[in-house]
C-alpha cells in the first residue's frame, strides 16, 4: 500500500542519526518505492546548508548508504531532500519553518501531510512541539500532522511524565510516536508471528513449562564518544528500561485480539502493570552493575570506562546491568526473567533464551556431565539472525548416553530474505500512520516506575556496589550469583547463533 503525499522534516539534520540511520532507511524505502509518489525530506538544524550542500552530505558523502535491495543508487533520491536553516530553540523561527513549508507543498502538490521527526536532544522537544503547535503546525485540519521523538522519554519518572504533559499540551497522543528501535527489528517483531502463529509453541508457554527466561543485549563496543549523554544515563536508562523491557512485552504479554496498534499496546501496558516492583531489598540482591576496567582484548590495551573521553575519572555510572525480573499474573507467577546488557562485553549479541523446565524424572547418562538437560529455545536478535532449539538425542552405540544437539533456523538461509534495517520499518509505519510498533506514553511511564527506586537508592545508598569488570568479559565476576540454583548460570552466546561458551569471541 502506497502511502500519502506528505513532507518528512528532520530536526537535528546534521546530527549523527540523521547521517547514519534515516537517510539511508529513507533511501532504502525510497529504492523500494514504498515511499509516496510525491515525498519530500526537510532537513532542519543550525548548520549552515544550503539544499545542495545537505544533498551533498547526506548522499554523496554519506558512507552508510548502501546501494539496497535493488541495488541501484537511486540518483533521483538526492533531489527530494531540501534544507532549511534554523535556530531550533528561537520560537519565532517556526514561522519561517511553516511558509517554507507552505511553499514546498504548494509548488509540489503535497497535501499538507506534514511529519515531524525530533532527532535532536531530549532538552529541545518541549520547544519543538511548542513552536510548531504555536503556528499551527499540530491542527489536522488539512493534512495529518504526527510528531516522531526518540529516546530518551525523560530522565527519571517525574522528568517522563512532564514530558508526557508539555507533549499533550501540544498534540495528541494519537500524533506522537516514540521511537524505540529495538521494536523495528525484524527479529522481534517475528517473536509475536512465532508464539502467536504456532500451535507447537505457546500451548507450552507459560509457567508450567518455563523455568526461566534469559534477555542478554551485549556490545563489544564502549562508550565511544558519548559520554557526554552515557554519563548522564548509564546502562539502566540506557538499555533496560526502554529496548530490553520491550523485548520482555514481546515475550509475555497475552495474545491480542488482533494485530490493530491499540489491541498490542493494551495487552503491552497490562503486562507492565504486572512488572513485580523492586524492593530495597531486591535492589540490593537482585540487581548489580559494573563497570569496564582496562584491559588487554588481543593483545591491544582498551581504556577502562573511567579512561575515556569527557568521563568522570571517579564516575559510578554504571555500564553493566543485570537483573532479575517477576511478572506478577496468572502466565508468568514466579518465573524469573533475568535480564543482561554491558557495554565491552566479549561479542556484539542480542539474544533472548527461552530455559523449559526439566523433565520430570531424567532417566539418561548425561555425556561429559555438561549437557543441559532442559530443553532451550533460542532466539537470536542479532547478528546471525535465527532461532535454535536445543534438545537430547540418542548417542550412537550401546547404552542411552543423551547428547544435545541444536536445529537451527537462519533468516540468511531463507530465500529472498532482505531483513530490512529497524528504521527502515519504524519510518515506514509512521508515514503510513500505524503506532503498532512505538510504545504508548503509558508503557513508558511504567517502565520508568519500574526503574526509577532502583536510579534513586542507587544515587542515596553508598554501600550498593559497582562491580568492576575488565573490558572485553562477560561482566562483574557475581553475575551468576543472581541465577537460582548452583548449576545456573548464564549463557555465554557467541556471534555464530550456534555458538556458546564463555571465551568464544576473545
Ligand atoms: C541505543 C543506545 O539506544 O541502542 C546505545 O543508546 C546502544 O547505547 C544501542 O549502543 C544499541 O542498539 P543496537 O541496535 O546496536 O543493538
Amino acid at each position: 500500500m502506497k502511502a500519502e503525499n506528505s513532507i518528512l522534516v528532520i530536526f537535528g539534520a546534521s546530527g549523527d542519526l540523521t547521517l547514519r540511520k534515516l537517510i539511508p532507511a529513507l533511501s532504502h524505502l525510497y529504492q523500494s518505492k514504498l515511499l509516496a509518489d510525491k515525498f519530500l525530506i526537510l532537513g532542519a538544524g543550525r548548520s549552515d546548508f544550503d539544499d545542495e550542500e545537505f544533498r551533498r552530505k547526506m548522499f554523496d558523502e554519506n558512507e552508510f548508504i548502501s546501494n539496497g535491495p535493488e541495488d541501484q543508487i537511486p540518483e533521483n533520491f538526492r533531489k527530494i531532500l531540501y534544507y532549511f536553516r534554523m535556530e531550533t530553540s528561537d520560537p519565532k523561527e517556526y514561522k519561517k519553518l511553516k511558509l517554507k513549508l507552505e511553499k514546498l507543498s504548494g509548488t509540489n502538490e503535497i497535501p499538507e501531510n506534514y511529519i515531524f521527526y525530533l532527532s535532536t536532544p531530549p532538552n529541545l522537544f518541549e520547544t519543538i512541539a511548542r513552536g510548531l503547535s504555536q503556528n499551527g503546525l499540530n491542527i489536522q485540519q488539512r493534512g495529518y500532522k504526527r510528531l516522531i521523538i526518540e529516546k530518551p522519554f525523560g530522565f527519571d519518572l517525574e522528568s517522563s511524565r512532564k514530558l508526557n504533559k508539555s507533549l499533550h499540551a501540544c498534540f495528541e497522543e494519537s500524533q506522537i510516536y516514540r521511537i524505540d528501535h529495538y521494536l523495528g527489528k525484524e527479529t522481534v517483531q517475528n517473536l509475536l508471528v512465532t508464539r502467536f502463529s504456532n500451535s507447537i509453541f505457546e500451548p507450552l508457554w507459560n509457567r508450567n513449562f518455563i523455568h526461566h527466561v534469559e534477555i542478554t543485549a551485549a556490545e563489544d563496543l564502549g562508550v565511544e564518544n558519548r559520554a557526554g549523554y552515557y554519563e548522564q544515563s548509564g546502562a539502566l536508562r540506557d538499555m533496560i528500561q526502554n529496548h530490553l523491557l520491550n523485548l520482555v512485552g514481546m515475550i509475555a504479554i497475552e495474545p491480542p485480539t488482533d494485530l490493530k496498534a491499540e489491541s498490542i499496546r493494551n495487552e503491552t501496558i497490562k503486562l507492565f502493570k504486572s512488572f513485580r516492583p523492586f524492593s530495597k531489598k531486591d535492589i540490593k540482591n537482585n540487581i548489580i552493575r559494573g563497570q569496564y576496567l582496562s584491559s588487554q582484548i588481543l593483545g591491544k590495551r582498551v581504556n577502562g570506562y573511567r579512561e575515556e573521553p569527557n568521563v568522570d575519572k571517579n564516575s559510578r555510572t554504571e555500564t553493566y546491568v543485570a537483573l532479575k525480573l517477576f511478572i506478577d499474573n496468572w502466565r508468568w507467577a514466579d518465573v524469573p526473567f533475568y535480564i543482561r546488557t554491558g557495554k565491552r562485553l566479549p561479542a556484539r549479541v542480542t539474544e533472548i533464551v527461552i530455559h523449559f523446565k526439566s523433565t520430570p524424572h531424567y532417566l539418561f547418562t548425561k555425556v561429559n556431565n555438561k549437557i543441559d538437560k532442559d530443553n532451550q529455545l533460542i532466539f537470536r536478535i542479532q547478528p546471525d539472525e535465527g532461532i535454535l532449539l536445543k534438545f537430547g538425542i540418542k548417542t550412537p552405540g550401546s547404552g542411552f548416553e543423551v547428547s544435545s544437539v541444536n536445529m537451527d533456523f537462519l533468516y540468511s538461509g531463507h530465500t529472498g530474505s532482505y531483513i530490512p534495517e529497524a528504521y527502515e520499518r519504524l519510518l515506514l509505519d509512521g508515514i503510513h500512520g500505524d503506532a503498532t510498533l512505538y510504545p504508548r506514553n503509558d508503557a513508558v511511564v511504567k517502565a520508568w516506575e519500574l526503574v526509577d527506586p532502583v536510579l534513586k537508592e542507587w544515587e542515596t545508598n553508598r554501600s550498593l556496589k559497582v562491580h568492576g569488570y575488565p573490558a572485553g568479559t562477560w561482566g562483574p565476576e557475581n553475575a551468576d550469583s543472581l541465577l537460582e540454583g548452583k548449576l545456573l548460570t548464564w549463557s555465554y552466546p557467541c556471534k555464530n547463533l550456534t555458538g556458546d561458551g564463555r571465551y568464544c569471541e576473545l
